[in-house]
């Protein structure tokens, strides 16, 4: 009997040692749904997925609650069962703000004790209500120090107020992630990298955007993981946030699953850095990767890669395309896993082309 128990003890010891090793070390395969894809929930293939993000709740401008619009309400109500029917273990957060949300709310629901208080409480009833497991905030126009450092007293506020929640509830304490920009900036307005460090449990950083057809006439990789001409690059940002004291299992890599269209000056002059007119399509030159697929196959365009920049691109006449096809999202998760990150995230899930961007991130 004795051996036995001790045997059973051994193994509660190792199992208990193995559960929160593997919990803390969970690499994060994440993805995002925006309300206003054309793909419902359904359709996302959530099995490829450990993390999936409905986006986007709001802040309400006089209450400064959590606020959802009737439309959303029905389709964020019944997210999280849906995106479990493929993959049970999938968790959810709903994340809150995002490019719409308004600078003057966001400014003043951190500004003040009782705002943030309507906000998390809030929060954290929306959450359960609805069967999320976390909640992200993505306060992307935060520009002031004052800004920053209510944001890190909110963090603060919100992860007590969580924990104090769990006592409460028979539930998992609820994950709290922010979206935040690609480097942590260097002046008085940085983010609070410390309270962020403290307070979250890990960060989306938004790798993207750094050039657009709409503000920059030459060609560019939006996305680049290096450059060595300048430090908007990925590796300078991940860099820069590790050493302003973000530890780096607590970053999760962004991935673009889309890229930009611009109209060359000269479609013989077609490299990076070629000069260029403008974006070659709506929406500012925005294509996501199945578009992109679709155009490639279409006109046959040769894709190029470029290793200095690690980007794909494509030129048919006057209009180049570039964007992260599967040698580079690999690339990408691989130096996510080299430099020990968290894991990563694409914008958005249904952008991609018959999964093969979300395979070749998750192998
Ligand atoms: C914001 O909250 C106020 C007060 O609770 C409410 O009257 C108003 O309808 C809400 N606005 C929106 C857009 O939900
Ligand atoms: C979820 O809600 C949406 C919007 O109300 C509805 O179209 C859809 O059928 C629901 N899905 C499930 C699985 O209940
Ligand atoms: C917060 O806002 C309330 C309501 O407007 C106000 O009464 C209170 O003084 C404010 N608190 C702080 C710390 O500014
Ligand atoms: C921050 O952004 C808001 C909204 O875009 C703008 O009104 C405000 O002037 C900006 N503040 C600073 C300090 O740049
Ligand atoms: C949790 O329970 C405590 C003590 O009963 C209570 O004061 C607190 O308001 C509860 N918190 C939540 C978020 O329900
Ligand atoms: C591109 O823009 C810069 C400044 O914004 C300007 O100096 C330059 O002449 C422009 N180049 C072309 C080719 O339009
Ligand atoms: C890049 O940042 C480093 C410090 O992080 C600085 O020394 C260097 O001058 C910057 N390079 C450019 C091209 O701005
Ligand atoms: C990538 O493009 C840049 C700009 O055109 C060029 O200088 C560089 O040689 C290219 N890198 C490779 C590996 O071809």
């Amino acid at each position: 009997m004795a051996p036995k128990r001790v045997m059973l003890a051994v193994f509660f010891v190792i199992y208990s040692l193995m559960f929160f090793s593997a919990k803390s070390e969970t690499w994060v395969k994440g993805g995002y749904w925006y309300s206003r894809s054309k793909l419902p929930s359904s359709g996302i293939n959530s099995a490829l997925y450990t993390h999936l993000h409905c986006a986007f709740a709001d802040v309400n401008s006089t209450s400064y609650e959590l606020s959802l619009s009737e439309p959303d309400e029905k389709k964020f109500s019944n997210f999280t069962d849906t995106v479990k029917q493929k993959n049970p273990s999938v968790l959810t957060l709903l994340s809150i703000g995002g490019g719409d949300a308004s600078y003057s709310t966001f400014s003043s629901m951190v500004s003040n004790s009782s705002f943030r208080k309507s906000f998390i409480d809030s929060s954290i009833r929306a959450a359960r209500l609805y069967g999320f497991q976390g909640l992200e905030l993505g306060w992307a126009s935060a520009n002031s120090s004052s800004d920053m450092y209510n944001m890190g007293v909110l963090f603060e506020e919100w992860r007590a107020a969580m924990k104090l929640e769990t006592g409460n509830s028979s539930h998992a304490q609820l994950i709290l992630t922010a979206a935040v920009r690609f480097q942590p900036g260097l002046d008085s307005r940085s983010f609070p990298v410390e309270a962020m460090e403290r307070y979250l449990d890990w960060v989306t950083v938004q790798a993207y955007d750094y050039y657009t057809p709409q503000r920059y006439n030459f060609t560019s990789a939006h996305a680049a993981l290096y450059d060595p001409t300048s430090n908007v690059s990925t590796d300078y940002g991940i860099s820069a946030w590790i050493s302003r004291g973000l530890s780096a299992n607590k970053m999760v890599l962004g991935l673009p699953f889309y890229g930009y269209a611009w109209t060359l000056a000269n479609p013989v002059e077609n490299g990076i850095g070629a000069p260029a007119t403008g974006a070659a399509i709506r929406r500012g030159g925005a294509i996501n990767y199945k578009d992109i697929r679709d155009y490639v196959l279409r006109y046959g365009a040769n894709v190029m890669f470029n290793a200095t920049y690690v980007v794909n691109y494509c030129t048919v006449g006057s209009t180049w395309i570039s964007f992260d096809d599967v040698e580079v999202v690999r690339i990408k998760v691989a130096y996510a896993k080299d430099k020990k990150l968290r894991g990563y995230i694409a914008w958005e899930t249904p952008y991609d082309d018959n999964w093969m961007l979300s395979q070749a991130a998750g192998k």
